[in-house]
Protein backbone atom coordinates (compact mmCIF):
# COMPACT_ATOMS: atom_id res chain seq x y z
CA UNK A 1 0.00 0.00 0.00
CA UNK A 2 1.51 3.63 -0.52
CA UNK A 3 2.42 5.72 2.20
CA UNK A 4 -0.51 7.79 0.88
CA UNK A 5 -3.53 6.04 1.21
CA UNK A 6 -1.91 4.48 4.53
CA UNK A 7 -2.48 8.05 5.68
CA UNK A 8 -5.82 8.71 4.66
CA UNK A 9 -7.29 5.45 6.38
CA UNK A 10 -5.58 6.27 9.30
CA UNK A 11 -6.80 9.86 9.30
CA UNK A 12 -10.45 8.49 8.08
CA UNK A 13 -9.93 5.99 11.47
CA UNK A 14 -9.22 8.90 14.07
CA UNK A 15 -12.13 11.16 12.76
CA UNK A 16 -14.65 7.91 12.78
CA UNK A 17 -13.32 7.97 16.38
CA UNK A 18 -13.52 11.02 17.33
CA UNK A 19 -17.54 11.40 16.17
CA UNK A 20 -17.99 8.18 18.00
CA UNK A 21 -16.62 9.76 21.16
CA UNK A 22 -18.32 13.21 20.22
CA UNK A 23 -21.71 11.79 20.04
CA UNK A 24 -21.82 9.47 23.26
CA UNK A 25 -20.54 12.32 25.48
CA UNK A 26 -23.83 14.19 23.93
CA UNK A 27 -26.05 11.05 25.24
CA UNK A 28 -27.98 12.60 27.87
CA UNK A 29 -27.78 11.23 31.77
CA UNK A 30 -31.17 9.69 31.28
CA UNK A 31 -30.90 7.74 28.31
CA UNK A 32 -27.22 6.59 29.91
CA UNK A 33 -28.99 5.52 32.53
CA UNK A 34 -27.56 1.44 33.33
CA UNK A 35 -29.48 -0.15 35.95
CA UNK A 36 -27.92 -1.86 38.94
CA UNK A 37 -27.73 -5.42 38.99
CA UNK A 38 -30.81 -6.22 41.09
CA UNK A 39 -33.01 -4.02 38.88
CA UNK A 40 -34.53 -6.08 36.05
CA UNK A 41 -35.63 -3.49 32.95
CA UNK A 42 -39.46 -4.49 34.26
CA UNK A 43 -38.54 -3.30 37.73
CA UNK A 44 -37.38 -0.48 36.87
CA UNK A 45 -40.10 0.54 34.27
CA UNK A 46 -42.46 -0.61 36.96
CA UNK A 47 -41.12 1.92 39.67
CA UNK A 48 -40.68 4.95 37.00
CA UNK A 49 -44.77 4.31 37.01
CA UNK A 50 -44.66 3.98 40.48
CA UNK A 51 -42.77 7.36 41.30
CA UNK A 52 -45.04 9.08 38.73
CA UNK A 53 -48.50 8.83 39.69
CA UNK A 54 -48.22 7.17 42.99
CA UNK A 55 -45.66 8.22 45.43
CA UNK A 56 -46.28 11.82 45.91
CA UNK A 57 -49.20 9.89 48.57
CA UNK A 58 -47.74 6.34 48.95
CA UNK A 59 -43.72 7.71 49.19
CA UNK A 60 -41.24 5.58 47.20
CA UNK A 61 -41.28 3.04 49.96
CA UNK A 62 -45.13 2.39 50.13
CA UNK A 63 -45.75 3.39 53.98
CA UNK A 64 -47.57 6.72 52.81
CA UNK A 65 -45.58 8.90 55.24
CA UNK A 66 -45.35 11.79 53.04
CA UNK A 67 -47.59 15.00 53.90
CA UNK A 68 -50.18 14.11 50.74
CA UNK A 69 -50.08 10.61 52.31
CA UNK A 70 -50.89 12.15 56.13
CA UNK A 71 -53.43 14.66 54.91
CA UNK A 72 -55.24 11.98 52.70
CA UNK A 73 -54.33 8.89 55.08
CA UNK A 74 -53.15 7.09 52.89
CA UNK A 75 -52.86 3.00 53.37
CA UNK A 76 -49.42 1.69 54.20
CA UNK A 77 -49.05 -0.31 51.01
CA UNK A 78 -46.19 -2.39 52.52
CA UNK A 79 -49.06 -4.13 54.61
CA UNK A 80 -49.87 -7.66 54.45
CA UNK A 81 -53.57 -6.53 53.49
CA UNK A 82 -52.32 -5.21 50.61
CA UNK A 83 -49.95 -8.41 49.42
CA UNK A 84 -52.78 -10.62 50.20
CA UNK A 85 -55.38 -8.40 47.77
CA UNK A 86 -56.79 -10.04 44.84
CA UNK A 87 -54.90 -8.10 41.63
CA UNK A 88 -58.15 -7.84 39.76
CA UNK A 89 -59.32 -5.82 42.97
CA UNK A 90 -56.36 -3.53 43.07
CA UNK A 91 -56.36 -2.30 39.22
CA UNK A 92 -60.03 -1.12 40.10
CA UNK A 93 -58.83 0.70 42.73
CA UNK A 94 -55.90 1.95 40.80
CA UNK A 95 -57.70 2.62 37.83
CA UNK A 96 -60.91 4.09 39.95
CA UNK A 97 -59.47 5.55 42.43
CA UNK A 98 -61.04 5.43 46.16
CA UNK A 99 -61.94 7.67 48.68
CA UNK A 100 -59.37 10.77 48.41
CA UNK A 101 -57.03 8.87 46.14
CA UNK A 102 -57.68 9.96 42.51
CA UNK A 103 -58.34 7.24 39.80
CA UNK A 104 -56.15 6.40 36.71
CA UNK A 105 -57.62 6.58 34.11
CA UNK A 106 -55.04 7.50 31.47
CA UNK A 107 -52.87 4.43 32.36
CA UNK A 108 -53.13 1.53 29.90
CA UNK A 109 -54.44 -1.95 31.73
CA UNK A 110 -50.67 -3.22 31.10
CA UNK A 111 -49.40 -0.32 32.88
CA UNK A 112 -51.93 -0.93 35.43
CA UNK A 113 -50.96 -4.47 35.95
CA UNK A 114 -47.29 -3.53 36.20
CA UNK A 115 -48.33 -1.18 39.38
CA UNK A 116 -50.12 -4.25 40.84
CA UNK A 117 -47.00 -6.32 40.91
CA UNK A 118 -44.50 -3.48 41.89
CA UNK A 119 -47.31 -2.77 44.68
CA UNK A 120 -47.17 -6.19 46.09
CA UNK A 121 -43.31 -6.25 45.96
CA UNK A 122 -42.92 -3.35 48.20
C1 LIG B 1 -53.61 11.80 46.48
C2 LIG B 1 -53.00 10.71 47.20
C3 LIG B 1 -52.89 9.34 46.56
C4 LIG B 1 -52.31 8.99 45.35
C5 LIG B 1 -51.65 9.91 44.34
C6 LIG B 1 -52.43 7.56 45.26
N1 LIG B 1 -53.07 7.06 46.35
FE1 LIG B 1 -53.44 5.09 46.75
N2 LIG B 1 -54.54 5.62 48.35
C7 LIG B 1 -54.70 6.90 48.84
C8 LIG B 1 -55.69 6.89 49.91
C9 LIG B 1 -56.17 8.11 50.69
C10 LIG B 1 -56.12 5.55 50.06
C11 LIG B 1 -57.19 5.02 51.03
C12 LIG B 1 -58.52 5.09 50.30
C13 LIG B 1 -59.68 4.67 51.18
O1 LIG B 1 -59.65 3.53 51.67
O2 LIG B 1 -60.60 5.47 51.32
C14 LIG B 1 -55.36 4.78 49.07
C15 LIG B 1 -55.48 3.41 48.90
C16 LIG B 1 -54.74 2.65 48.03
C17 LIG B 1 -54.80 1.21 47.91
C18 LIG B 1 -55.74 0.30 48.68
C19 LIG B 1 -55.15 -0.20 49.93
C20 LIG B 1 -56.16 -0.96 50.75
O3 LIG B 1 -55.72 -1.64 51.69
O4 LIG B 1 -57.38 -0.86 50.48
C21 LIG B 1 -53.90 0.85 46.95
C22 LIG B 1 -53.59 -0.57 46.46
C23 LIG B 1 -53.30 2.07 46.45
N3 LIG B 1 -53.81 3.15 47.14
C24 LIG B 1 -52.36 2.11 45.46
C25 LIG B 1 -52.02 3.29 44.79
C26 LIG B 1 -51.27 3.31 43.56
C27 LIG B 1 -50.69 2.10 42.87
C28 LIG B 1 -51.19 4.62 43.19
C29 LIG B 1 -50.58 5.19 41.95
C30 LIG B 1 -51.16 4.79 40.68
C31 LIG B 1 -51.87 5.42 44.21
N4 LIG B 1 -52.36 4.56 45.15
C32 LIG B 1 -51.95 6.81 44.19
C33 LIG B 1 -54.07 8.04 48.35
C34 LIG B 1 -53.40 8.12 47.16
Amino acid sequence: MHNKSLFLMAKAIAVTAFVATAAFAMIPQSMAYVPLPFESAENVAQASVYRANCARCHGNDGRSNTKEGRRTEADDLTDESVKNMDAAKMSRIIRNGKGDMPGNKKLSSSQISALVRYVKSL
